[in-house]
């Protein structure tokens, strides 16, 4: 038996699958958890169950459920719930079937790549959230255009956005899939780390959030060859630049809304245990202005031939300018902002 400890829980993971890298992940989970006070949670994909199991212990939500279709994890989720004097619920079965069956306050999908397979039912099992990850970031970001078309039905480019560009597809089907259930959301947080995109989706029911989230998905029109882009409510066939009327390449449907609450962030943020790369990936979250993508400040500089200066004084200048400008968690050089990328030019070569 080769134990291993988790947060506050002690676990067997051999046999199942389990990813130590994820505890990031799983961290703010749990903060996420305590932080909405959730009392029903089902780990739809569990594996060893330790993501449930410390939403369980660590967030103290009465009602968990631990599912996995696969035999061998589904007795070792019995034995891990058993070592830990835990009294949640484990069953072994297809998530597909449970989550058309049953509904839940919250569901969590945490699969091998793609969440794409499983949106439908969860969309119509999660009653007030629904939380997600997605590990093929290939797919999504662009580096794999037709595997990203086929599983998020939406053309992915590959830019110096590309990681928002992932998070922002995984949120466009979630809109699409969740209005077939007359149903919109509003994200509370989503990050994308290390190899992954994660997202907290407060689930809303009726037509009409089903239609607002319909119209805050668009397209972006990337200029290669500057890098400029923009964001559009409807796509066009051929799109010029509006910085240097190079020809544009689209990209879409993509969630073009807001991705955080800051004030939940700002909760989780207190919840956070030790983690401190947790807490400052949090903190950045919660401190970005809440606008789509974001342009490399070092590619800026390179096309303009210029020794790039420190990226905080271009934000300082462009708020000043009257502008809406910070860093973002996406990339450590990412700079967004509502301005054009002439007036970020500008900042950049008087700073
Ligand atoms: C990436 S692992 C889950 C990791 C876990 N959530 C954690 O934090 O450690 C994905 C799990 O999904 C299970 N799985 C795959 N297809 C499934 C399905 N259709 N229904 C239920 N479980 C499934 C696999 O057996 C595997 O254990
Ligand atoms: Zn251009």
């Amino acid at each position: 038996m080769n134990l291993q400890q988790e947060g506050q829980i002690t676990f067997e993971a051999e046999g199942a699958f389990y990813n130590p890298k994820m505890k990031l992940n799983r961290d703010i989970g749990v903060a996420m958890a305590r932080a909405l006070g959730l009392n029903e949670y089902l780990d739809a994909l569990s594996a060893s169950g330790i993501r449930g199991m410390r939403v369980a212990k660590e967030a103290n939500v009465g009602k968990v459920t631990l599912n996995d279709i696969c035999p061998i994890a589904h007795e070792l989720i019995l034995k891990n719930l058993a070592y830990n004097h835990l009294d949640c619920q484990a069953t072994c079965g297809n998530a597909n079937i449970m989550m058309h069956e049953r509904h839940f306050q919250a569901v969590d999908l945490d699969p091998f790549g793609s969440p794409s397979p499983y949106i439908t039912a969860a969309s119509r099992c999660a009653a007030e959230y629904l939380f997600i990850t997605a590990t093929d970031t290939a797919p999504l970001c662009g580096a794999h255009l037709k595997s990203g078309i086929r599983k998020y039905m939406a053309k992915p480019l590959r830019t110096d956005y590309h990681r928002e560009m992932g998070a922002r597809i995984l949120l466009g089907l979630a809109a699409r899939e969740l209005a077939r259930w007359d149903k919109g959301f509003s994200p509370m947080l989503t990050h994308v780390t290390d190899h992954y995109v994660r997202t907290y989706l407060r689930v809303v029911k009726g037509a009409k959030a089903a239609d607002d989230c319909l119209e805050a998905l668009g397209y972006v029109e990337h200029c290669p060859a500057c890098g400029s882009f923009a964001l559009l409510q409807e796509p066009r066939p051929v799109g010029s630049c509006r910085h240097c009327h190079g020809k544009t390449l689209l990209s879409g449907p993509v969630w073009l809304g807001k991705i955080h609450e800051k004030d939940i962030i700002l909760s989780a943020i207190h919840w956070l245990q030790e983690s401190t790369r947790a807490t400052r990936l949090l903190e950045t979250c919660a401190q970005e202005e809440d606008l789509p993508m974001y342009y490399d400040h070092h590619s800026i500089c390179e096309r303009m031939k210029i020794t790039p200066a420190k990226i905080d004084d271009i934000i300082d200048r462009l708020r000043s300018a009257g502008h809406r400008a910070s860093r973002t968690h996406f990339c450590g050089l990412g700079l967004k902002t509502d301005a054009l990328l002439l007036e970020i030019e500008d900042a950049a070569k008087s700073t």
